[in-house]
């Protein structure tokens, strides 16, 4: 949601914002700016549109400087215009750029207005670069004024701040939304994310929750939310540059889909200890924690709800404990009632979504056992705040749409269920058995990407639809909204996913020749339900497009597109049927013309609620 980059040197560091801007350009892409302060004063330069037509428009002016401030947006206050992209600036004094929402940013802005300050957007940030500013007539520094403007802020975000009374620095701050410092020699960075920092440094400070960052290119100082000096560790990132670009491929959502293979193995590896699953790799308590539990409640959004569904699935079936899940956005505001004994399961790739940050926060007064964690980012504040956490290893994740993330936190979820069940009568040789059904994820990924150029064909038929219908039972069914999820997200085709017995309850009024239905249909106990839905599906001239293993008996005909992956074993075919489903999508939205990996009103990153 937005991306912040600054930088400070003894070189021209615009073309480093620029590029840092593009690495973070997945986070949002309306509008972008960067302002610095040169022997000019303070010059500022921002561009509707992607961060490329900013690189354009600063190539035009030749516009260079020591130190900076980089935004790209993310719209919530005010539509993606030039006056509303960041940075925001203070009587040609002071610049702020800033992700995140100011709550209380109407009340003060009226009060600002009656101090005679004229405001020149609608957003919620020019508040701050003004407050910066009215603080700065009284105040002796810019942390001094800084850190009198984060008292006034109600939300959560982050923020960097220039002026230019002190041009040899930039002072930067954390409520709820990530920075991490980057340590150079002789300069300094800060970043909403490492990803924008990379090709400058591996060393890096991963702010705190109400940190306040003061920076010049020889020192950087935090301070901890009381104003003290806090130590804060350097952490080398062994985070590869390559991992967080394209390659060969045309698309991140395309090489991360093809990345799955490699994410999984790597996401099993670390959670076995000699040749069993080790329920340490959760944390030091964990087993005293996962003794004491009766009952599990998940929360997550988007994919990663839908990663938790599979997971309360598997998790009453064979963990053999209740559990329920909802969405993170709804949980905290519905009164929920805590059980004894229950521990509190959040899944998220970014580890910052605001909603899931919120409803674990929540939790955590509210009388759990305790908390646990799926997360893809160590450095997270999931990962920081939670009893236990499950790391997964997926490897930086660009594409807004996640794919790699949902597969690994399935393994995840697979995982903590053998942990579940082994406490529930599961013996030993059937954990050995399930384990070597876990080992054996990635290699049937590999064989389903062999799919990958029929799935492109068949991505034809359903390119010029404006709807469709995703079917699937069981654990099949969260795997079918997921597939719909991707197709809606990055092809803009409505598609809508419902467990196949639900169909007549309602759907099947929408069936016609222009409804394509997606079903997921492995062979398990419930694929005899699933063809008898199928048929009332083709009895109506549905066009069906099944997925199925080479175990059933479904075969092409004039009305049906079969397609058949490896046969595996239940516990892990969500994770297979996932792939076949990423990749309809994917080549749907290429067909379509789509900006597959920044889709349109989306972001990565879910940082505001
Ligand atoms: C969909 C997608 C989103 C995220 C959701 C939660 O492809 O990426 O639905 O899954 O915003 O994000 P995380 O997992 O970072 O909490």
């Amino acid at each position: 949601m937005c991306g912040l980059v600054g930088a400070i040197a003894r070189r021209d560091v615009i073309p480093f914002l620029v590029d840092g801007l593009r690495s973070l350009e997945y986070r949002g892409y309306d509008s972008a700016g960067v302002a610095t302060l040169n022997d000019k004063g303070l010059y500022k330069q921002r561009a509707v549109g992607k961060v490329e037509a900013l690189a354009q428009q600063l190539a035009a002016t030749g516009m260079s400087g020591t130190m900076g401030i980089g935004h790209t947006r993310w719209a919530t206050h005010g539509r993606p215009e030039e006056n509303n992209a960041h940075p925001h600036v203070s009587t040609e004094m002071v610049a702020v750029v800033h992700n995140g929402i100011i709550e209380n940013y109407e009340e003060m802005r009226r009060e600002l207005q009656t101090l005679g300050y004229e405001f020149e957007s609608q957003t919620d940030t020019e508040v701050i670069a003004h407050r910066i500013h009215h603080h700065l007539q009284s105040q002796h520094s810019l942390l001094a004024a800084v850190t009198e403007t984060l008292k006034e802020l109600e939300g959560a975000f982050a923020i960097a701040a220039i002026s230019n009374e002190e041009p040899g620095r930039i002072v930067a701050a954390r409520r709820g939304s990530p920075l991490v410092v980057g340590i150079g020699k002789e300069e300094n960075f800060v970043a909403s994310d490492v990803t924008a920092l990379l090709s400058e440094t591996r060393d890096f400070i991963f702010l705190e929750e109400g940190d306040v960052v003061d920076m010049t290119s020889e020192a950087v100082t935090v301070y901890n939310e009381y104003g003290r000096v806090a130590e804060r560790p350097i952490q080398t990132s062994n985070v590869k540059k390559n991992a967080v670009e394209k390659g060969d491929y045309p698309h991140f959502m395309l090489k991360e889909i093809y990345e799955q293979s490699i994410a999984l193995r790597q996401t099993l590896a670390p959670a076995i200890k000699d040749e069993r699953l080790d329920e340490g790799y959760l944390g030091t308590d964990a087993e005293d924690i996962l003794d004491r539990i009766e009952r599990i409640h998940i929360c997550a959004c988007g994919t990663s709800y839908h990663a938790g569904v599979v997971g309360s699935y598997l998790l009453e079936k064979l963990g053999k404990i209740p559990c329920r899940v909802e969405h993170a956005s709804e949980y905290r505001y519905r009164s929920p009632v805590v059980t004894d004994n229950t521990l509190f399961l959040v899944l998220s790739q970014s580890g910052e979504t605001a909603d899931t940050l919120a409803a674990l926060r929540y939790a955590k007064q509210a009388g759990y056992a305790a908390t646990l964690s799926i997360c893809n980012v160590d450095s997270s504040s999931l990962v920081r705040e939670s009893d236990l956490c499950f790391l997964t290893h997926a490897g930086p994740e660009i594409g807004v749409a996640s794919t790699k993330a949902f597969t690994t936190q399935l393994m995840a979820m697979n995982i903590i269920t053998l942990f579940m069940a082994r406490r529930r009568g599961l013996d030993e040789a059937e954990e050995q058995r399930y384990l070597q059904v876990l080992k054996q994820a990635s290699a049937a990924i590999e064989a389903a990407l062999n799919l990958d150029g029929q799935i492109r064909d068949i991505a034809m038929s359903l390119a010029d639809c404006s709807h469709s219908l995703f079917l699937g039972r069981g654990n099949m069914y969260p795997i079918a909204m997921e597939g719909a999820l991707k197709l809606k997200e990055i092809s803009y085709i409505h598609a809508e996913a419902y467990p196949g017995g639900e169909l007549k309850h309602g759907p099947l009024a929408l069936i016609d020749e222009d409804m394509p239905i997606v079903a997921v249909a492995p062979k398990d106990a419930l694929q005899p339900k699933m063809k008898a839905n199928l048929q009332e599906v083709q009895a109506r001239g549905g066009k069906l497009l099944i997925f199925a293993d080479q175990g059933s008996d479904f075969e092409s005909a004039n009305q049906s597109t079969v397609l058949k992956l490896p046969t595996v074993d239940d516990f892990i075919a969500p994770i297979l049927y996932t792939v076949p489903l990423q990749l309809l999508a994917y080549h749907v939205a290429v067909i379509r013309g789509t900006n597959v990996d920044q889709p349109r009103n989306l972001a990565k990153s879910v940082t505001v609620e």
